[in-house]
């Protein structure tokens, strides 16, 4: 059975809720503005991609019940839901990406009447969700021509199905990897402390029938040690103009081991996940969490003392030099990042 992270039905946006994966597989039914910021803010729908879509969905039903009776009053409101979405999270680009681009498609159609923007707004929404599938299982095919039969493939996070309206970015290329027939084994860090890696990669790879194994996240440098890891590959969730990528925390300690160990570390992601206005990776907002993430374990027990203090930064950035190559919808781009990623996005 196929199943969509997050899509348009019934007149609401319907989702899967992440934060009751692996245990049930449930759906939520978003019918106002504020329910969809408290279910991004609550990591019930979450993963650059993803976010993207849930962008471009959100506009239209903050808007689709408008009264305006001409542009620049449309215009306001449209502005006043894009701002409330954008203060969700601050890190995945694509969030971003998705407001800016329902923003232009209005003001492209401004000479329209206020019904004719908001049909072409709820078409928009439907283009992004369409160019996610197509783009993940491009970037699929132009990544699985790195992996060869019987590799062990370290990953983190969840980038896949859920993390995207139904495929994946790292794990796209994993998926056309198995696809056309390479046996792969893949380690999935447990990824603390929301646990995306224990709770949704190992599902989805489970329900795949695919062979993972689960790790917590120290373990990595013992794994590759003992030579039993062949490829590192991870999403993103802001890359910056010189190919710096920030991802989930813990992503450039595994950069760091595997250029140690001399393993090659990949990203993969769409190119609605590139900040070409920033420079370098010290220009991203890393989005820092509440602390209860870290003293209760998935929010339920207590697992550190009442009070103590907490660091609980939800992404890091990987230094571009880490990165064996960025593989991309429009293909695979190595170094110099900052000269190619250009030529590749253009
Ligand atoms: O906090 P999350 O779960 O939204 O973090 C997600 C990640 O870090 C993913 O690796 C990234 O968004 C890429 S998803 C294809």
């Amino acid at each position: 059975m196929s199943i969509r992270t997050i899509e348009w039905k019934n007149n609401c946006i319907r989702m899967i809720d992440q934060t009751k994966l692996p245990q049930k597989l449930e759906y939520l039914n978003i019918k106002d503005l504020k329910a969809l910021w408290q279910a991004i803010k609550l990591l019930k729908v979450r993963g650059a991609p993803a976010l993207g879509g849930a962008a471009g969905l959100g506009v239209y039903l903050g808007i689709k019940g408008s009264r305006a009776t001409g542009f620049l009053q449309f215009d306001n409101e449209l502005r006043k839901v894009c701002d409330y979405l954008a203060s969700s999270r601050p890190t995945a680009r694509n969030l971003f990406w998705g407001l800016e681009r329902m923003t232009q498609v209005s003001r492209a159609n401004k000479n329209k009447s206020v019904s004719e923007i908001k049909k072409i707004l709820f078409q928009e929404a439907m283009r992004i969700i369409e160019e996610d599938r197509v783009s993940c299982r491009k970037i699929g095919a132009f990544g699985a021509k790195l992996f060869s039969d019987n590799d062990s493939v370290l990953t983190i996070c969840n980038t896949g199905i859920l993390a995207t309206i139904d495929y994946g970015t790292a794990l796209g290329v994993i998926y056309r990897a198995h696809e056309e027939g390479k046996r792969l084994k893949i380690y999935a860090c447990e990824t603390r402390p929301l646990l995306q890696g224990a709770r949704l990669t190992t599902w989805e790879l489970k329900r795949k029938g695919m062979d993972v194994t689960l790790i917590c996240d120290n373990m990595a440098a013992a794994l590759m040690q003992q030579g039993k890891i062949k490829k590192v590959i991870a999403g993103a969730d802001r890359i910056a103009a010189n190919g710096d990528t920030a991802n989930k925390i813990g992503t450039s300690g595994l950069a760091i081991l595997a250029k140690y160990h001399k393993i090659p570390f990949y990203i993969a992601a769409p190119v609605s996940t590139f900040d070409l206005k920033i420079k370098n990776g010290k220009e991203i907002t890393i989005e820092q969490r509440c602390s209860s993430e870290v003293t209760d374990l998935f929010f339920k027990k207590p697992i550190a003392p009442k009070g103590v203090k907490v660091f609980n930064p939800a992404f890091d950035v990987t230094p571009n030099a880490l990165i064996s190559a960025i593989i991309t919808d429009k293909g695979v781009i190595r170094q110099p990042y900052l000269k190619n990623i250009c030529s590749y996005l253009k």
